[in-house]
C-alpha cells in the first residue's frame, strides 16, 4: 500500500520508474511469460499508427519495452504507461492476466468512441486508472466499483486534444462511485452527469477526496449537489462550465478549512459572492467569472492571503472595488473585467500585491487616480484596462514595468502627450499595445515601432510615420494626423526581413505618390490607405506582393487604370479604390447598428439578412450606393462598379481584415485570449504555457468548448481556414 500511495505522486514515480529501468540494465530480469504474452495479444489487438510499440516484440527483454515498467524482484508487470501513444481501436481483455498491474495510463489515445471496457472492472489491483482524452464514449460501466483500491480515477475529457468529439460519455447514476472508498482524485470532466442527481450523497462516501473535478459535466442544478457534506478533506473543487444557476450552496462553507481551489466559473450562478469565502484560509485559486453574480466583491476576499488568482471577469458586480484586495501579498492574477463596477481607485488598492503579473480592469467604470510618480510594488506582464477611465493624464507609473508582453489602455480618456521616452520603453512589450480611441498626442516621426501587434488608432499622433522594427505584424494607425509623404516609411531600410501582415493608415494626411519600395513588404496581406491623399498611379510593384488579400485606396487623387502586375496577386480578393461596401460586411450577423452615411459608398449594397434591415437611413449620403433597402434602384452601370472581387471565395480574408481593423482590444476583450491566440502560433504556445501556469490544460480545452466561445471562435477559425 505505502507503494501504490507514492505512485500518484508524479515526480515520485518518474524517479521510482528511473530507478528501476536502471536496475533493468545491468540485470536484466526474465519477464514474467504469460504476462508477456498478455501484452503481445494486448498489442495486437490495437493499432498502433505511431509505432509507440514497436519495442514490444517477442525477441526483445521486456525491460526495454516502452511504457511497461516491471517489478525489478519479482518479474511483474505493476505499471503500464501509454500515455499519449496514439493507440486506435480496441482494448484487449488480455490485460486482465496482469495481476499485479495497479498504474494504468491509456489517456490522449483514441479508441474511437466506444465504452470503456467493462473488464477493466475485475482489476482490482489498481489504484492508478487514467482513461481521460482517448475517446472513450457510451455509458460508464458500474463494474468499476469493484476497484476498491483506486486512489487516482481520470475519466475525462472526451476527445484527444484537437480531435472532434465523438459521443461523449454519460452515467446513469454514480452509486457506483460511492464503493471507491479510497478514492483521492477523481475527475470527470466533460462527462455527462445531468441524469445523476444524488452527486454528493454518492460522493460523501469518499472520506478521503481531495481533489474533485466535474468541469463540463452537463449539471444544470444545485440539487444534485445538496446533502450532507463531509468530504472534509477536499482541496479542489471545480465545477465550471455546467449550467448551475442557483446561489452559492451553504455547505461549501463545511469544506472552508481544506479548499484550496474553487472554480466555478462559467455557470449561471447568482446572487451575491457570499462573504464567507473570506473565510477559506488557504484558497489560493478563486474563479467565479462568467456567471451572474450581483452585489457588491465582498470586502471579506481581503482575508484571502494565500490567494494567488481571483477571477470574477463578467458579472453584474456593482458597487465599489473593496480596497481590502490590496492586502492580498500573493495574488498574481487580478481579474475584473466586465463588471459594472463604480468606484475610484488608488494606489492603496495595490499596496501589497508585489506579486501582480496579470491584471484586468477593462470594461469596469472604474475611475484610476494614482499619482504620476507612483511607483507600483508588481510587475506586470499583462495590462488590461480598455474602458476604463485611466486618462486624462498619460499614465507615466505605466514606464517603471519592464516586463510587460500586453498592455491595453484603449479608450480610457486619455487626452496628452505621450512622453518620447515612453516609445522606447514601449519597444520592448513583447507581444502587443493598443492605444486606440484615446487622445493622445506626440510626433512619432523619430519614433522605431517595434511590438508585434500595434493599435495606435483613433487618437491625434502626427508628423511624419514612424519607422518600423522587422518584428510588427499587424500596425493600425488608423483615424490619425499623420502627414507627409508615405516613401521614407515604405523604403526604410528594415533590420530584417519584415513580418508586417496588415497596415491601416487610413483616415490621415497623407499625400504624395505611392513609391516603388513594395517588394520589401512580402508578408502583407492587408493595406488599407483609404482616406488619405495620395495622388498619381499606382505602381507595378504593388503586384509583386504575393500575399495580398485586400487593398483599400478609396478616397485619394490616385489616377490611372489598376496595373496589369495585379494579376500576380494571386490571393488578392478585395481591390478596394473607390469605396464599395465589402460583401464580406453581409456576412456579419452579430451587427446591430451600422451607420455607413456621408461616405462616398458607390455600387449596390451587398444582399444579406442584416444589412437589408437597416434602414435607408443607415446609408445616407452615398450618393452612387443603390439596391434595397434604398428606393435607388441599380443599373447596368452601378453593377460593373462594383467590387473587382477577383475571387469570391476570399471573403475569409476580408473578415479577418474586417476584425483586425476593429481594433486589437476587440480580438482580446471579444475572443478572449482564445481569439487572440489563433493568429500567431508560437505566441499561441507561449499563451497556453502561460494559462498552464495558473489553470491546467484541460480548463483550457474546456473554456474553449464553452458555448460562448463557440460560435465566435468557429467563425474566426473558418475564416482562418478559408486560405
Ligand atoms: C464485482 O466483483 C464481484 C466479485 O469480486 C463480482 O461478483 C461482481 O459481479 C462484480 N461486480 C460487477 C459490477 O462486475
Ligand atoms: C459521510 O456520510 C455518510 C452518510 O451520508 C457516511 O456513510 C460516511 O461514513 C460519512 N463519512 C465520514 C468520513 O464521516
Ligand atoms: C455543515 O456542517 C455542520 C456542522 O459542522 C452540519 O451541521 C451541517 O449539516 C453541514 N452541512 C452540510 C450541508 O453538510
Ligand atoms: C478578516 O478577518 C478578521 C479576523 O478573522 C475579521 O475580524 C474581519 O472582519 C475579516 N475581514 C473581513 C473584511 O471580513
Ligand atoms: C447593485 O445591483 C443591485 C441589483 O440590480 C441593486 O439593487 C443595487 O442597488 C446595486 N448597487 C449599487 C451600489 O449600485
Ligand atoms: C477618430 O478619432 C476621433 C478622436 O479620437 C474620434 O472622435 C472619432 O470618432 C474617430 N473616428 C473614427 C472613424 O474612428
Ligand atoms: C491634396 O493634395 C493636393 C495636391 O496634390 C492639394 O492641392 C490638396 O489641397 C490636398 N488636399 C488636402 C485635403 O490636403
Ligand atoms: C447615420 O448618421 C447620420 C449622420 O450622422 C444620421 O443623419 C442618420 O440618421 C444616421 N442613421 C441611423 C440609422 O442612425
Ligand atoms: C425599381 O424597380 C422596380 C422593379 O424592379 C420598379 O417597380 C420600381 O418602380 C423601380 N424604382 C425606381 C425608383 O425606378
Amino acid at each position: 500500500m505505502a507503494i501504490s500511495k507514492a505512485i500518484i505522486v508524479f515526480p515520485l514515480l518518474c524517479f521510482l520508474s528511473s530507478t528501476i529501468s536502471i536496475l533493468c540494465d545491468p540485470y536484466p530480469l526474465v519477464c514474467n511469460e504469460i504476462e508477456k504474452r498478455a501484452l503481445l495479444s494486448f498489442k495486437h489487438a490495437l493499432s498502433d499508427p505511431a509505432h509507440s510499440l514497436s519495442s514490444w516484440s517477442a525477441q526483445k527483454d521486456c525491460c526495454r519495452w516502452n511504457g511497461v515498467y516491471y517489478h525489478d524482484i519479482t518479474g511483474r508487470v505493476f505499471q503500464l504507461d501509454l500515455l499519449n501513444f496514439g493507440l486506435v481501436d480496441k482494448v484487449s481483455p488480455a490485460l486482465l492476466q496482469l495481476e499485479f498491474l495497479n498504474y494504468l495510463d491509456l489517456s490522449n489515445n483514441d479508441f474511437g468512441g466506444s465504452p470503456i471496457p467493462s473488464f477493466l472492472g475485475s482489476m482490482q489491483s489498481l489504484t492508478y486508472l487514467d482513461l481521460s482524452y482517448a475517446s472513450f464514449g457510451g455509458l460508464i460501466p458500474p463494474q468499476l466499483e469493484n476497484l476498491s483500491n483506486l486512489l487516482y480515477l481520470s475519466l475525462g475529457g472526451v476527445a484527444p486534444l484537437g480531435k472532434l468529439e465523438p459521443r461523449p460519455l454519460y452515467v446513469k447514476n454514480l452509486h457506483w462511485i460511492s464503493h471507491l472508498s479510497s478514492l483521492e482524485y477523481l475527475s470527470m470532466y466533460e462527462v455527462d452527469l445531468h441524469r445523476e442527481v444524488h452527486l454528493v450523497e454518492s460522493m460523501s462516501m469518499l472520506s478521503s477526496l481531495s481533489k474533485l473535478y466535474l468541469g463540463g459535466c452537463e449539471l444544470d442544478t444545485m440539487s444534485p449537489l445538496l446533502g450532507y457534506v463531509n468530504f472534509t478533506s477536499l482541496t479542489e473543487l471545480h465545477l465550471y462550465g455546467n449550467n448551475l444557476n442557483h446561489e452559492i450552496p451553504n455547505w461549501l462553507f463545511n469544506i472552508s478549512t481544506s479548499l484550496l481551489q474553487l472554480f466555478l466559473d462559467y455557470n449561471q450562478l447568482t446572487g451575491q459572492i457570499p462573504e464567507f469565502l473570506g473565510q477559506f484560509k488557504h484558497l489560493e485559486h478563486l474563479s467565479l467569472g462568467y456567471n451572474s453574480f450581483d452585489g457588491p466583491i465582498p470586502s471579506s476576499l481581503g482575508n484571502l492571503s494565500s490567494l494567488v488568482s481571483l477571477f470574477l471577469n463578467k458579472n453584474r458586480l456593482n458597487g465599489t472595488l473593496p480596497s481590502s484586495l490590496g492586502l492580498l501579498s500573493n495574488l498574481e492574477t487580478l481579474e475584473i473585467r466586465n463588471n459594472p463596477l463604480a468606484d475610484t481607485i488608488s494606489e492603496a488598492h495595490f499596496n501589497k500585491l508585489s506579486n501582480l503579473i496579470f491584471l484586468d480592469m477593462s470594461s469596469t467604470s472604474l475611475i484610476f487616480t494614482v499619482k504620476s510618480n507612483w511607483v507600483p510594488p508588481f510587475q506586470l506582464k499583462h495590462l488590461w484596462m480598455s474602458s476604463c477611465q485611466t486618462g486624462p493624464n498619460f499614465p507615466t507609473w505605466l514606464q517603471s514595468q519592464t516586463s510587460l508582453q500586453d498592455l491595453d489602455i484603449s479608450n480610457s480618456g486619455i487626452v496628452d502627450l505621450a512622453p518620447t521616452c515612453f516609445w522606447k520603453w514601449a519597444s520592448h512589450i513583447e507581444v502587443q499595445i493598443d492605444l486606440s480611441d484615446n487622445q493622445i498626442s506626440g510626433d512619432l516621426s523619430g519614433v522605431l515601432l517595434n511590438n508585434p501587434y500595434i493599435d495606435l488608432s483613433s487618437n491625434c499622433f502626427m508628423g511624419e510615420l514612424p519607422r518600423l522594427s522587422p518584428n510588427v505584424i499587424v500596425l493600425n494607425m488608423a483615424n490619425n494626423s499623420f502627414s507627409g509623404p508615405i516613401s521614407h516609411f515604405l523604403c526604410q531600410q528594415l533590420n530584417g526581413r519584415s513580418e508586417l501582415e496588415a497596415l491601416d493608415l487610413s483616415n490621415n494626411d497623407l499625400y504624395g505618390e505611392l513609391p516603388l519600395c513594395w517588394k520589401s513588404w512580402q508578408s502583407l496581406t492587408h493595406v488599407n490607405l483609404g482616406n488619405n491623399n495620395f495622388s498619381g498611379k499606382i505602381p507595378d510593384s504593388v503586384g509583386s506582393l504575393f500575399s495580398l488579400k485586400a487593398l483599400h485606396l478609396q478616397n485619394n487623387g490616385l489616377s490611372g487604370s489598376t496595373p496589369s502586375s495585379f494579376r500576380d496577386c494571386t490571393s488578392l480578393g478585395l481591390l478596394d479604390l473607390s469605396g464599395e461596401i465589402p460583401q464580406s460586411l453581409a456576412d456579419l450577423t452579430f451587427l446591430n447598428r451600422l451607420n455607413l452615411s456621408y461616405n462616398q459608398f458607390r455600387g449596390r449594397i451587398p444582399l444579406s439578412t442584416q444589412l437589408q434591415s437597416f434602414d435607408a437611413f443607415s446609408y445616407i449620403g452615398n450618393a452612387q450606393l443603390c439596391g434595397a433597402p434604398l428606393t435607388k434602384n441599380c443599373t447596368e452601370d452601378d453593377e460593373s462598379q462594383g467590387m473587382d472581387t477577383i475571387d469570391e471565395n476570399e471573403e475569409g480574408s476580408e473578415m479577418r481584415w474586417f476584425y483586425i481593423s476593429m481594433g486589437l482590444g476587440f480580438i482580446v476583450g471579444f475572443w478572449g485570449v482564445c481569439g487572440a491566440l489563433l493568429f500567431k502560433e508560437n505566441w499561441r504556445n507561449a499563451y497556453f504555457q502561460f494559462l498552464y501556469d495558473i489553470r491546467d490544460r484541460v480548463y483550457v480545452a474546456i473554456a474553449i468548448r464553452l458555448n460562448w466561445f463557440h460560435d465566435n471562435l468557429r467563425r474566426l477559425l473558418v475564416s482562418e481556414t478559408h486560405h
